[in-house]
């Protein structure tokens, strides 16, 4: 079955409670659910992990560029969108393609979210929709791994 990693940065534990008017009442484990629910109607196999340890994050990145990795990821990696470098190489350095995803939508916030270091290698970005933006990356997905 194909398989597909998600991987959430910093803070996204904490949905539920994290700023709800902006993220949303969802906590992480109903994301996950959701995610997994999507992904059986699709045909996927979808494990989702968070983490607010950027080595943490590192690491499950590098994982997934060896052999025996997930088929493709969606990635939402929260603050350290707009700070890392170590993540966006990380990012590039994947043979499989990648989604960005983003809960709310970061260009129609405070100006230091507008740039993605990690969004360029991407093959396409979902913000905005809350919980939606993974249900909408796992279609896309799904779509391009069935061309
Ligand atoms: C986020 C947007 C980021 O700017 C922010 O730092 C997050 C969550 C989102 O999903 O909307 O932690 O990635």
């Amino acid at each position: 079955m194909t398989r597909v990693l998600v991987l959430n940065g910093p803070n996204l534990g904490r949905l539920g409670t994290r700023e709800p008017e902006i993220y949303g009442t969802a906590t992480h484990d109903d994301l996950a659910d959701a995610c997994a629910a999507e992904g059986k109607a699709l045909g996927l196999d979808v494990e989702v992990r968070q983490t607010d340890d950027e080595a943490t994050y590192l690491s499950w990145l590098h994982d997934s560029a060896d052999n025996g990795g997930p088929d493709a990821l969606i990635l939402n990696p929260a603050a350290w969108t707009h700070t890392s470098v170590a993540v966006r190489d990380a990012a590039a350095a994947l043979t499989v393609p990648y989604v960005e995803v983003h809960l709310s939508n970061p260009l129609s916030r405070e100006e230091f979210r507008h740039t993605s270091y990690t969004a360029g290698n991407a093959v396409g970005v979902v913000a905005g929709f809350g919980v939606d933006s993974y249900r909408l990356a796992l279609r896309g997905l799904a779509a391009r791994l069935a061309d």
